[in-house]
């Protein structure tokens, strides 16, 4: 969950370090470091809080040299102060080290080094790592390290320096991600690509089980036993801006205002002209869409919302049963696998621990596996049997906006792909549901429009304690989903209820003032969630509905209404999802939190 740098070559280190924690952040913020060899010895500086913090410990007191490793931290083993920040050494400052993820045997090294006579500073399981290398230093950093490795249990990325051997760095993937940039008479490493994307589009994707061995004029790969590697370059074709803020005041803004095109994005070539949802990568026939009789759909957090979305639409149109539970609840839960079940595993960064170990779990038992994800090559997309990308772009705000919509359409799409293909669903409801998704990139540009309305509504409630958001059916996941994302970035205590349960004790909370998000967009359930809604307003709280534009009867219902542009209801929760992010955004910004960061948060959890 932490975010790692590494860099070698002419330029000073340190800027290039700094630049690419910058874009790391979103991997953790508290605490940072790098480490830098100055031609003698290595020099290192760690500050508890943001880069920020570091930036201005650096400033006129730089690290000079041109060879150096970096990290932003989100703590783990040790609270987050200056000593557990990374990079870790050992006891004659001979070695750096910087680590992301957990080394679950730690304890039981940390006591057998402190036996030998290492002397430990910080609270960390990484600086076993460093004192550990230290003890079997046998003048080759790459076979030392990979030795190191091997008596190492847990997930993590590890890269190692030495002042014994400077012109060298060592990278190390165990379950958590590393990619190597590619430059001329220099070379980088980092735990994310847009790290690397103002220096070089070339990488190496380093697989699970792999090391690097990095000096400024050479990569060599090997596998942990040493074994050599060849790798495939990989060019990167983002646009770096894309990784950037452009002119946005924070990423989750700009990502935001992203939805219509990622939502176009992904629905490009899944459209055919004859009104089939095509999903080439999938390349399924009839008969191994008829096999499936049983979906279960994992995932954590947002991208769990979304799978409650598609658990809707895949049984209303294939009749399949689907199951949906969140990662770290299945992969503990010992599931009921039929010899067909599909498991749908669903996740924006592809690197979300819990997501990758139910779908280890799945794998293990037989089931087949297909991976909804937002970055390619990530280990989620490289484990699952079938791969369907999200095409959102870089996600860098820590709350999910532009991959759950585009989550949303895969879903959409995958139910209509297995229901032609089953011949399942009645054609009237499939053309519907590929209908909305053709005017869903226009919908959500139109939504956007409601920034100004959804501003002014957080800027009224935003130091209310609590608030509550209601919904049937779909509007009920949806709701599900807006109260996390305000809980998430403005602090706000906020619940979500179907509608119809409020009356089985949570009316009790509701008094006067209390503000109420009603989601009134499923045409078949209006009139009970129009009674509920009343029900409320008997209470004195203070309404606001969500619900298409041209309902009449809304505005003598609820004290505040907003209008949303006309599609499919089964399309809803894509359309609605947009005004509850600017909701919590808005509220978020009114209290004057960090919204791209907020607290105790990371945007990838690559720890259980
Ligand atoms: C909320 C949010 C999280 C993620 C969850 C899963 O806004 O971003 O709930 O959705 O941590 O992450 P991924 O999709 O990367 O597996």
């Amino acid at each position: 969950m932490c975010g790692i740098v590494g860099y070698i070559g002419e330029r000073q280190a340190q800027q290039v370090l700094l630049r690419g924690l910058e874009k790391l952040e979103y991997r953790g913020y508290d605490s940072a470091g790098i480490a830098v060899f100055d031609g003698g010895a290595i020099r290192v500086k760690k500050r508890l809080g943001r880069l920020v913090n570091l930036e201005e410990t650096l400033n006129g007191h730089g690290l000079a040299g041109t060879v150096g490793i970096g990290h932003t931290r989100w703590a783990t083993h040790g609270r987050p102060s200056d000593v557990n920040a990374h990079p870790h050494g050992d006891c004659s400052g001979r070695f750096a080290v910087v680590h992301n993820g957990i080394i679950e045997n730690y304890l039981k090294l940390r006591e057998e080094l402190q036996a030998a006579g290492h002397r430990f500073r910080s609270e960390t399981d990484t600086e076993v790592v460093a004192h550990l290398i230290e003890s079997l230093y046998d003048g080759n950093l790459l076979r030392t390290v990979l030795r190191a490795v091997s008596t190492l249990r847990g997930a993590f990325a590890l890269v190692v320096m030495s002042a014994d051997e400077p012109g060298r760095l060592v990278a190390v993937r165990k379950h958590s991600p590393l990619v190597i940039g590619l430059g001329d008479g220099e070379n980088f490493i980092a735990s994310d690509i847009p790290a690397l994307l103002s220096y070089t589009r070339r990488v190496y994707v380093l697989e699970e089980g792999e090391a690097a061995d990095v000096t400024a004029d050479r990569v060599i790969c090997c596998r942990l036993d040493g074994t050599p590697v060849e790798k495939d370059v990989l060019r990167i074709t983002w646009d770096v801006r894309a990784a950037e803020k452009g002119g946005y005041d924070h990423f989750m803004l700009k990502e935001i205002y992203e939805q219509p095109k990622a939502v176009a994005d992904t629905l490009t070539g899944r459209l055919s002209d004859d009104n089939r949802a095509v999903l080439p990568e999938l390349g399924w026939d009839a008969e191994q869409a008829l096999k499936v009789d049983r979906i279960h759909i994992v995932a954590c957090g947002t991208a769990y919302h979304a799978g409650m979305v598609g658990r809707q639409i895949l049984e209303k149109l294939t009749r399949i049963p689907v199951e949906v539970e969140v990662a770290s609840e299945y992969r503990y839960r010992d599931p009921i696998y039929t010899d067909h079940t599909l498991v749908v595993v669903i996740s924006q960064s592809g690197e979300t621990a819990d997501t990758l170990a139910a779908l280890r779990e799945a794998k293990a038992r037989g089931a087949q596996v297909m991976a909804i994800t937002n970055v390619v090559g990530s280990s989620v997309a490289r484990e699952a049997d079938h791969v369907v990308i999200t095409w959102a772009g870089p996600e860098i705000a820590v709350a999910s906006t532009k991959a759950y919509t585009t989550q949303l359409v895969v879903l959409y799409l995958f139910a209509c792909y297995l229901a032609q293909l089953r011949g399942t669903a009645e054609p009237t409801v499939i053309d519907e549901v590929l209908a909305g998704l053709r005017d869903l990139p226009d919908a959500v540009s139109q939504v956007l429009d409601t920034a100004p309305a959804m501003k002014a509504f957080a800027q009224k409630f935003a130091w209310k304690e609590s608030a509550f958001f209601i919904g049937r059916g779909l509007d009920y996941v949806a709701a599900l989903e807006g109260a996390l994302k305000l809980k998430e970035i403005s602090y706000i205590h906020a619940e979500a209820y179907a509608a119809g349960e409020l009356k089985h004790g949570t009316l009790a909370l509701i008094t006067e003032g209390v503000p109420v998000i009603a989601l009134a967009t499923q045409d078949h359930l209006y009139e009970k969630t129009v009674s509920n809604m009343k029900e409320i307003k008997a209470r004195d709280a203070h309404v606001l509905a969500l619900t298409w534009a041209g309902d009449e009867e809304m505005a003598s219902v609820a004290d505040e209404v907003l209008y949303l542009p006309r599609i499919s209801s089964w399309l809803a929760p894509a359309v609605v999802a947009v005004p509850l992010q600017l909701l919590a955004y808005y509220a978020a910004m009114e209290r004057g939190n960090d919204v791209d960061k907020p607290r105790n948060l990371a945007k990838s959890v690559t720890v259980e």
